[in-house]
């Protein structure tokens, strides 16, 4: 694939590796043609993962390294996203770049819609994509966003407002300035390379072969020629935007000795128009057919353009514009998934195939006959489907494409649908009608009964509830059916027929609202008195932000490779629980390439992983307890021959009876990892006698995937001599890894070094999950004492590392009347899997935050890490208050749906309201936590917009709006007082430049450039003479993890304490020559002998929590905040738009608002993905399903709020940490479950209008599926429940 060409053989490291199937968009390109026919130059996006190589004679590449760089000149598309700080730890932002540089080559001045369409099929993990749209909105013509700095609520200039205030130091409070970006000028743009012309024009078009190891490509450049191949070869497939034959090669091992390429048979390409309708070449790709239809639909009268517009509906949905822009529509057809979403649509609208073979071409209609299996059609092996013709629509025909997705774009569907409907002229009366679904079946399916059913009757509610009971007995589906939500599914295609009917009666149904973004409203505090060039308190830009743009920053799989290097793959268990009764890798060494297989028996030192005083296993010995775990490795010459290895080790197991995979089975069988804790405050069981009433209810929440765009990354370089390793690792915590692999190894730490350069993404998942897999590395290389590169795949990585934990929460609330919460008794059930990890600590935090902002006087907590056979979780950015406070918050909620009243009365009446102690007798003031909460409910203007929810409720029956306002107090650093330390290093070289090392890891979150802020401030020069290089055990030992929202904090003061006292050194020389500059004093200094190298240490908190006394200090201080969201969801599909959200919070005095924002709208994002979207599904064996973006659905572009405003509370100090700040990396992903609980409140009033009052169960993610199912609508209400036991379902039902 042109990706490994790029990245392997070329050297052009800025296309990366995210997932390899088309799902990321981390390896964008740009494709260009030249196209004779027009002598136009083709321009598109593309994913390198999916582009073969041997497809692309002709075509000029661009990669992020051609447009520009950091020696020549940054282009203004590099420039503007790293400048709105839109790169955090700037995985994506290559891909972001080639797909905005693209849309630019094609439209220099584009729309919003056009921006968020070309981002859509890329995704970011850490932005939340704000800051993204905001640097490229600055390209838009139209550019809504109020250059003025006005905006949102406050108003645009462009509308005659005025702009906002002035901050008291004279800055706009804007995040970056629009005023010296660099221009776009597209005469500027790299040329298509004229010799590519010139071939185009003049050689002779031959076909070509190329022949590899285990494949011979064929391009014919005839028809004749490419039947006459399909004929020599039919079980060849034509592979042309390689969308389909590509994963299945990769991901599913298919075989295909032959393939033939026909890209450049000019008839599969045709575009023929006819009164009746078009012929579309079936090479086209959707982009193409996109545009074509769009064309058509501008041209034809309205009544002609049914099937295109519903087919334009359908392919703006279908994966993202990278995917578009190769996939080809034949490809869409033939490749029969059971949820295309074209066949649908083009087998209701009668559209036909011409079909050519040895045996002469045919016309065949696009129906069940064609369409007759999963991936199969009645396509002969040697036939060949030159075009598609769809049929422009008569007088009284209508049509509607319906789909329903995990997530609104660039998602495969649940359900989809093409729905046709002829009426007799003049009448209701359906004269004709054609019903297909897509995802209810192994392939496309006909609904002919319901059809016959109505055909010949009225269209009217009469005809349509006797259809829908044909409907539901028609389209059945097992229970165990593949994907699962059976009933969801069901439920669908009675909805989704439903919809049809509102179209056709309104024919204004509302589409699912892309809107336009506002741009982001904030305001941050500045800084009064403060001197320019101070740049503590300033958004200054995170400071690898432009390498990143321009591909150059290197991450770990970027480093070059050694002389003899060796890749690494893991084998892993198939089984959840089973003995290891033999590991055969006879056949794995006969590999070509492959060198050594290691098993635990090869480590030479300790076979365990240690921390925080629990012990893991490296390589699974004598037992495996989950599908998954790591059981050896192979090591060979290139990465292919390592997985070939892989592929033929066995291991025999003996498998052990009744694996423990949810945590019910856990209670049952007592498979607890221990201590269990428990803590209370008050009497609990007395105040429950008390009370007015009491409720008891229960919140299950699944896990979350790290999905940091960077896989687990590391290469380990023996340096020959003393037993010495270098160890480049993508971590959190180096210090953890060079420890334990020196403890494999059986060798003292200072013989390995172990170094970050930067993370790629690691949000609590690179902390034990890569050290466990860099000790395994180590052993690699040691043994072969050549340097041993191991880089997981994307399904790899998530098979093995683990997620956030997956909680069942169980409450007994006691309250009175009022609303005044007396009592409460919560239990917290966390999914740990098969070893302890951070486990432990994790449900511990559950404990500590289970109070969130109320003061409940009698308050008990019980939680408990449940052993279970599924892959070990770990730490996940928030450490388990996301899952605590979610079971508190739906407890308060369910508080009042029991007394009729809204939820936000109930948070007020029952928050801390002064100096409280916590339920650990710790004392605070809340008084921010207050002035979050008063701010957001007004900035978001909440009491006027539940008001017009409610009436917009009133006038709606299938679409409901709810509102949510969330509090959050979050405690920050460890409690494991020990940790709270750090260390730095600042050398002050004789030119003036300063190093910083620290302990802390760049990923992301922009701790280097706070680093260098900080010792600006300190030694009192700008930043660009502080330089920041890596993070390294040789120069700061004995770190801490860069995680707990403490890095800053920590590494901050560390960096103080070295600046301050080289500063101190020089104020002799200072005071010596006080008009001198920098660069003279360093000099000065340097020849009197005055050392210019200092360390810095800090000395933290000397936090604790003691469980037995259930007491402690076990946080510096709080962090606060508050959110309110507005959702609007359909009840008929359980589809929500997020409308708006506000977000107050009290971060202190922010060092850096800019990356501080970033990292409280990238969070709140990613809580909004763990709340409602992201669902990892295990089989019934224990087999994670969810392996990749494909079927893992992580927030995309689409998903942010239509409005989304960030405030950070004014004037608030904090004593407790550097300058006053507050660390923020964690705390906002709760205020996610805002839209959670918005969600909920719209269920709710969708079930009061069907007569279903009080509380009622939502898990999360609130996903479509569970949405709609709580909707509780007519179509739901149709569909019988499965008989739990009757069947095996797909999926476990976690935790
Ligand atoms: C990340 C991702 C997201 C996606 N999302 C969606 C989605 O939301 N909705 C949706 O409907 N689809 C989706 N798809 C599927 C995608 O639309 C299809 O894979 C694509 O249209 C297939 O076209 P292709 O040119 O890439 O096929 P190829 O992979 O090149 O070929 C696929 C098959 O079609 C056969 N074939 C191709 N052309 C012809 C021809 N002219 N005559 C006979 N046989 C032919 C080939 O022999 C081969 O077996 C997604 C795919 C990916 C990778
Ligand atoms: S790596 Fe190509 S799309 Fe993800
Ligand atoms: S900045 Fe986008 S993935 Fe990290």
């Amino acid at each position: 694939m042109l990706l490994s060409y790029l990245r392997d053989r070329l050297r052009l490291t800025g296309t990366k590796y995210g997932c390899g199937g088309g799902g990321c968009g981390a390896c964008t390109v740009m494709v260009s043609r030249y196209q004779p026919g027009t002598k136009t130059i083709l321009h598109y996006s593309a994913n390198a993962c999916l582009l073969p190589v041997c497809q692309l004679q002709g075509a000029a590449v661009t990669t992020v390294e051609g447009i520009g760089s950091t020696k020549t000149r940054v282009h203004p598309v590099q420039e503007r996203i790293a400048r709105a700080h839109g790169s955090q730890c700037g995985f994506c932002t290559p891909g972001m770049v080639m797909s905005m540089y693209t849309l630019l080559r094609n439209t220099p001045q584009p729309t919003m819609e056009d921006i968020r369409e070309a981002l859509g099929g890329n995704l970011c993990r850490c932005t939340g994509y704000r800051p993204i749209v905001d640097g490229f909105r600055t390209f838009c013509q139209e550019s809504n966003c109020c250059q003025g700095n006005g905006n949102g609520t406050a108003g645009c200039c462009l509308d005659g407002e005025s702009p906002p205030e002035k901050s008291g130091n004279g800055l706009p409070p804007q995040l970056f300035d629009q005023g010296d970006l660099l221009p776009l000028d597209p005469t500027q743009e790299l040329i298509f390379p004229p010799e590519l012309i010139l071939m185009a024009q003049t050689e002779p078009q031959m076909s070509q072969r190329f022949i590899g190891e285990n494949i011979v490509w064929i391009s014919p450049v005839s028809l004749d020629e490419l039947i006459q191949l399909k004929a020599d070869h039919p079980q060849a497939p034509l592979v042309i935007g390689n969308t389909n034959i590509g994963p299945d090669i990769k991901f599913k091992g298919a075989l295909h000795p032959i393939i033939i390429s026909p890209t450049r048979v000019q008839e599969l390409f045709a575009v023929t128009r006819t009164a009746q309708g078009v012929y579309i070449g079936a090479g086209c790709s959707l982009s193409v057919v996109k545009a074509l239809l769009e064309g058509l639909v501008q041209e034809l009268p309205e009544e002609k353009t049914e099937i295109y517009r519903a087919l334009l509906q359908q392919l703006g949905n279908v994966g993202g514009q990278q995917i578009r822009n190769v996939a080809s529509i034949g490809g869409n057809i033939v490749s029969a998934y059971p949820n295309s979403d074209l066949n649908p649509v083009l087998a209701a609208g009668s559209c036909k195939l011409s079909v050519v073979s040895k045996g002469g071409r045919k016309e065949i209609l696009l129906n069940k006959d064609f369409l007759v299996g999963f991936g199969k059609t009645s396509l002969k092996p040697d036939e060949i489907v030159l075009s598609v013709f769809i049929p422009v629509s008569r007088k009284w025909e209508f049509m509607g494409a319906l789909r329903q997705a995990p997530r609104k774009e660039n998602a495969l569907a649940t359900v989809t649908s093409g729905i046709r409907v002829m009426f007799t002229e003049g009448s209701s009366v359906v004269k004709e009608l054609s019903i297909c679904y897509g995802g209810v079946g192994p392939c496309t399916v006909s609904a002919s009964r319901t059809c016959a059913a109505i055909i010949g009757r009225p269209w009217n509610e009469q005809t349509l509830s006797e259809a829908y009971t044909v409907l539901l007995d028609e389209i059945s589906l097992s229970p165990s059916h593949p994907g699962g939500k059976v009933d969801f599914r069901r439920s669908l295609t009675l909805s989704l027929l439903f919809k049809f009917n509102l179209q056709i009666l309104h024919k204004l149904w509302e589409m699912v609202r892309t809107g336009s973004l506002l741009p982001l409203q904030n305001n941050f505090p500045v800084v009064n008195g403060q001197s320019v060039d101070d740049q503590v308190g300033r958004p200054v830009m995170h400071h690898s932000a432009i390498s990143q743009a321009t591909g150059e920053a290197v991450y770990c799989d970027d480093i070059p490779k050694t002389d003899g290097e060796l890749h690494l793959v893991l084998v892993t268990s198939t089984r959840p629980h089973a003995k290891i009764r033999g590991i055969d890798v006879t056949e794995a060494l006969q590999v070509p390439g492959v060198v050594d297989v290691i098993t635990s028996k090869d480590i030479p030192g300790k076979k365990f992983r240690t921390f925080t005083g629990v012990d893991e296993e490296l390589l699974a010995e004598n037992e495996v307890s989950c599908v998954g775990q790591m059981v050896c490795a192979v090591i060979a010459d290139t990465r292919e021959q390592a997985k070939r290895g892989a592929a033929v080790v066995k291991i025999h197991y003996e498998d052990l009876p009744e694996p423990v995979f949810t945590v019910e089975e856990a209670m049952e069988k007592k498979s607890y990892f221990q201590p269990q804790r428990t803590i209370e405050r008050g009497n609990v069981t007395q105040a429950f006698e008390e009370v007015d009433q009491v409720y008891e209810g229960e919140i299950r929440l699944g896990g979350q995937e790290h999905f940091y765009m960077e896989t687990q990354s590391m290469v380990v370089v023996p340096s020959g001599e003393d037993r010495e390793l270098r160890v480049y690792l993508s971590c959190q915590h180096p210090t953890y890894a060079q420890e334990s692999i020196a403890e494999t190894l059986g060798i003292p730490s200072n013989r390995v070094s172990c170094h970050v350069k930067r993370v790629g993404g690691a949000f609590g998942g690179k902390v034990t999950k890569t050290s466990a897999i860099a000790c395994i590395t180590s052993v690699a290389a040691w043994r072969s004492g050549r340097a041993v590169r191991c880089v997981l795949e994307r399904g790899e990585d998530m098979l093995i590392t683990g997620a956030r934990h997956p909680v069942l929460g169980r409450y007994k609330v006691g309250f009175m009347n009022d609303g005044k919460i007396i009592a409460a008794d919560l239990h917290y059930y966390a999914n740990s899997g098969n070893t302890a990890d951070e486990s432990v600590l994790v449900v511990e935090k559950v404990l500590l935050h289970l109070d969130n902002a109320y003061n409940v006087p009698n308050l008990r907590g019980h939680s408990v890490a449940c052993k279970t056979n599924l892959p070990s979780n770990t730490a996940f950015r928030g450490f388990g208050v996301p899952q605590s406070m979610l079971v508190t918050e739906n407890m308060i909620n369910d508080v009042a749906m029991k007394l009729g009243r809204n939820a936000e009365e109930i948070r007020e009446i029952n928050m801390y309201k002064e100096v409280s102690l916590t339920h650990y007798k710790f004392q605070f003031d809340p008084k921010n936590l207050l002035r979050c909460w008063d701010e957001c409910k007004e900035k978001s203007d909440y009491d006027s917009r539940r008001q017009a929810a409610g009436e917009f409720n009133q006038k709606n029956r299938w679409k409901k709006r709810g509102l949510a306002v969330i509090p959050i107090k979050y405690g920050i650093a460890f409690s494991e007082g020990f940790l709270n330390q750090a260390a730095s290093l600042v050398h002050i070289y004789k030119d003036g430049s300063v190093l910083v090392s620290h302990g802390g890891t760049e990923m992301g979150q922009g701790i280097h450039t706070k680093m260098q802020q900080v010792a600006s401030r300190e030694l009192h020069i700008p930043t660009s003479f502080i330089h920041i290089t890596e993070t390294s055990t040789s120069a700061v030992p004995n770190t801490c993890p860069s995680a707990a929202s403490f890095g800053t904090d920590a590494n901050g003061m560390a960096v103080k304490n070295a600046c301050e006292t080289l500063y101190r050194r020089l104020e002799p020389v200072r005071k010596q020559n006080p008009t001198g500059t920098w660069e003279s004093w360093v000099k000065k200094a340097f020849l009197q002998k005055i050392s210019l190298s200092a360390t810095g240490y800090y000395r933290g908190h000397d936090l604790y929590m003691d469980w037995e006394k259930q007491e402690g200090q076990p946080y510096a201080y709080f962090t606060y905040g508050a959110c309110c969201s507005e959702v609007e969801v359909d009840c008929l599909s359980g589809d929500y738009r997020t409308v708006r959200t506000d977000i107050v919070t009290d971060i202190g005095r922010s060092i850096n608002p800019s990356v501080d924002i970033g990292q409280i709208e990238g969070s709140f994002i990613q809580g909004l993905g763990l709340y409602t979207m992201e669902e990892l599904q295990f089989s019934p064996s224990g087999v994670l399903l969810t392996r990749g973006p494909s079927q893992y659905k992580i927030p995309a572009i689409c998903d942010i709020p239509l409005q989304f405003n960030v405030y950070l509370l004014s004037d608030s100090d904090n004593p407790h940490a550097i300058y006053s700040s507050k660390g923020i990396g964690e705390p906002v992903l709760f205020l996610g479950s805002s839209v959670f609980f918005a969600i909920k409140d719209a269920v709710a009033a969708a079930r009061a209008e069907a007569g279903m009052d009080g509380p009622f169960t939502l898990d999360s993610p609130a996903t479509p599926e569970r949405t709609c199912l709580a909707c509780n609508t007519d179509f739901t209400q149709k569909i019988p429940p499965s008989r739990p036991g009757s069947f095996k379902p797909w999926a476990l039902n976690i935790p």
